[in-house]
């Protein structure tokens, strides 16, 4: 892309961010992202984030579900993931880590040392170019929580993951009813038109 095109598109997403009520609105509640009123909207429809909660967040930084989580689970255990560093948050433990990387799980076991409550997922795999790719690569990385990270969680504990309304959708939908008694999708108002991102929502595992 030409100097002056590049220019331009950053210019008018600044103008577009600027514009952005739940961009403005972060800044003003110091949230890192407009991210975190996704993850609020999410926990006013399912309500399942409470105060005593144990909590895992994948794909945590810069870590406004972070900050979310561990403004309602004041009396619980918040671990964060990433493979980017992120800035502390209060009562929150960090870990900089691949999901990928097997010595990943094993951290998170001797961290909670019991099952977990809520697993909370924003992860999105680096931009590409192709949107279709992006798409597929972001959804492996919600394939990876179903097949490794779900039985981490108590019987009756709760996922939610990003997801892209792509090509391979229905595949990662039917491994989440396979797994889970109860699978709903929801779009939150944050989440922006134009993304083709929607939320999982899953609860009770079925027992195998
Ligand atoms: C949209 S951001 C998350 C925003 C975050 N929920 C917040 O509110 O601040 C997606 C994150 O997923 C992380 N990510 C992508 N692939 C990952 C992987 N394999 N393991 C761990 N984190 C990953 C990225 O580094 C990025 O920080």
């Amino acid at each position: 892309m030409k100097k002056s095109k590049r220019v331009k598109k950053s210019n008018s997403w600044k103008i577009k961010q600027h514009r952005d009520p739940y961009f403005k609105n972060s800044k003003i509640q110091g949230y890192r992202s407009r991210a975190s009123f996704k993850l609020i909207e999410l926990n006013k429809k399912f309500k399942f984030l409470k105060n005593n909660s144990y909590i895992l967040d994948l794909g945590s930084a810069p870590g406004s579900w972070s900050q979310v989580a561990s403004k309602i689970a004041n009396k619980g255990k918040i671990l964060s993931i990433d493979i980017k560093r992120m800035e502390p948050v209060n009562n929150v433990c960090f870990v900089k880590s691949d999901i990928f990387n097997p010595s990943t799980k094993a951290k998170i076991e001797s961290f909670f040392q019991r099952k977990i409550d809520v697993i909370i997922s924003d992860m999105a795999a680096n931009t590409t170019g192709s949107k279709s790719l992006d798409s597929i690569r972001t959804n492996q990385l919600c394939s990876e929580i179903l097949n490794c990270y779900v039985e981490l969680l108590k019987q009756d504990g709760v996922l939610i993951s990003k997801l892209f309304m792509g090509e391979d959708f229905i595949e990662v939908k039917k491994l989440a009813n396979s797994l889970f008694k109860n699978v709903n999708f929801f779009k939150p108002d944050s989440s922006r038109n134009e993304s083709k991102e929607t939320y999982l929502h899953c609860n009770t595992l079925k027992t195998l």
